[in-house]
C-alpha cells in the first residue's frame, strides 16, 4: 500500500525513514515544495536500502500530486517548525493556509485517503482539515498523544530508574504545553499504579517535564524535534496498513465523548484499516475532567482564529 508524507523537513523524512526501516508498506511518496527537496532525501533514503534490508520503495516530488494518486494514508508534517521561546499556537498564520492547501490536493487524488495531521498547532490543524476535507471523520487523524505518551514513559522511567519497557502511560487532551494531560493515575511500572513508587513532589515533576517535553528539545536543537515526532507517526501508519486495532492515543474530532463536542482533542482510541475504529472513553478522576475541560477551552480559543 502507498503512504504519502507531505513535508520532507526533519518530521517527514524521519517518519518515511522509520515507515521504510519497518518494511511493511509498498512504497512511500514524499513531497515538499522546496525544488529538488524531496527527491533528494528519497534518493538518500533508497541508498540506505541495501544497507538496512527493506523494500519499500520511496520517491519524491516537488509538488505534483498526482503521484501521491490512490495513497492509504497521507501525513501532513509541511509548515513551519517553532523557534525556542514559540508556543505552537503561534504557527497558526502560516500553516492554516498550507495544511488547508495540502489537504485540498491530497483528497483529489486520493479520495478515501486517511490523513494524519502532524503539523502545529496539530489539534486546530487536525480540525481544519475535518472542515475542509470533506472526509469522514475515522479518516482524519492528529498525531500528538502518541508522541506524548512516549514522552511520558520516558519521564517516568527516568523518575522509576526502571526500563522504559516496564512502564506504562498515557496522554491526552491537548497537544500543548498547558493542555497536555499526563494520566499519573492509570500510569503503571509492571502493572502496578506508579502513585505507588512515587511520591507526590516526584508524580508532579514527570507531569511538568512531560508537558513541557517539545520546548525542552526546542531549546536544546533551536527547532521542534523529530525522532520520537516521526516514530510517534509511523507506528500509527503502520496500525492503519497491518490493521493492529491498536489502543493510541490521538487527536480526534469529538461529538459528545468526554463531554466535547464540535474540537479536535487527544483521546485514546483504536487504530486500525478504517482509520479510527472506535474512541475509547476511559474513566477519569475530578481533576482530570477539569483539566481536560480547560484545555478544550484554549484549543476552541484557537480555534477561533481559522479562517475556512
Ligand atoms: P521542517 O521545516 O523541517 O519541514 C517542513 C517541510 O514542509 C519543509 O521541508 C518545507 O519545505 C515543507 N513545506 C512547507 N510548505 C509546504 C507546502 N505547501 N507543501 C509541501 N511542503 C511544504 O519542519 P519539521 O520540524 O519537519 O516540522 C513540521 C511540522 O510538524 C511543524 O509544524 C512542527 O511544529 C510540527 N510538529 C508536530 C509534532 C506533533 O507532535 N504533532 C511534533 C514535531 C513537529
Amino acid at each position: 500500500m502507498k503512504v504519502t508524507v507531505v513535508g520532507a523537513g526533519a518530521v517527514g523524512a524521519s517518519c518515511a525513514e522509520y515507515i521504510a526501516m519497518k518494511d511493511f508498506a509498498a512504497e512511500v511518496v514524499l513531497v515538499d515544495i522546496k525544488e529538488g527537496f524531496a527527491e533528494g532525501k528519497a534518493m538518500d533514503l533508497m541508498q540506505t536500502a541495501s544497507l538496512n534490508g527493506f523494500d519499500t520503495k520511496i520517491t519524491g516530488t516537488t509538488g505534483d500530486y498526482s503521484k501521491t494518486a490512490g495513497s492509504k494514508v497521507a501525513v501532513i508534517t509541511s509548515g513551519i517548525p517553532r523557534k525556542p521561546g514559540m508556543t505552537r499556537e503561534e504557527l497558526i498564520g502560516i500553516n492554516a493556509g498550507i495544511v488547508k492547501d495540502v489537504t485540498a490536493n491530497l483528497v483529489k487524488h486520493s479520495p478515501n485517503v486517511i490523513i494524519i495531521v502532524v503539523s502545529n498547532p496539530m489539534d486546530t490543524m487536525a480540525y481544519l482539515v475535518h472542515k475542509t476535507s470533506g472526509l469522514p471523520k475515522n479518516q482524519i487523524i492528529g498525531m500528538g498523544g502518541a508522541l506524548d505518551s512516549a514522552r511520558f514513559k520516558y519521564r517516568l522511567a527516568e523518575a522509576l530508574e526502571c526500563p522504559i519497557s516496564d512502564v506504562d502511560g498515557m496522554v491526552i487532551a491537548a497537544h500543548s504545553d498547558t493542555g497536555m494531560l499526563p494520566l499519573m493515575s492509570k500510569a503503571t511500572r509492571n502493572g502496578v499504579p506508579v502513585t505507588e513508587f512515587l511520591s507526590a513532589e516526584k508524580q508532579a515533576f514527570v507531569e511538568e517535564e512531560t508537558k513541557v517535553g517539545g520546548a525542552t528539545l526546542t531549546k536544546l536543537l533551536g527547532t521542534s524535534a523529530w525522532y520520537a515526532p516521526g516514530a510517534a507517526v509511523s507506528v500509527m501508519v503502520q496500525a492503519i496498513l497491518c490493521d493492529h486495532k491498536k489502543m493510541i492515543p490521538c487527536s480526534l474530532m469529538l461529538d459528545g465523548e468526554y463531554g466535547e463536542s464540535d474540537i479536535c482533542l487527544g483521546v485514546p482510541a483504536i487504530i486500525g484499516a478504517n482509520g479510527v475504529e472506535k474512541i475509547v472513553e476511559i474513566s477519569l478522576t475530578d481533576s482530570e475532567k477539569e483539566k481536560f475541560a480547560t484545555a478544550a477551552k484554549a484549543v476552541r480559543e484557537v480555534n477561533g482564529d481559522l479562517k475556512f
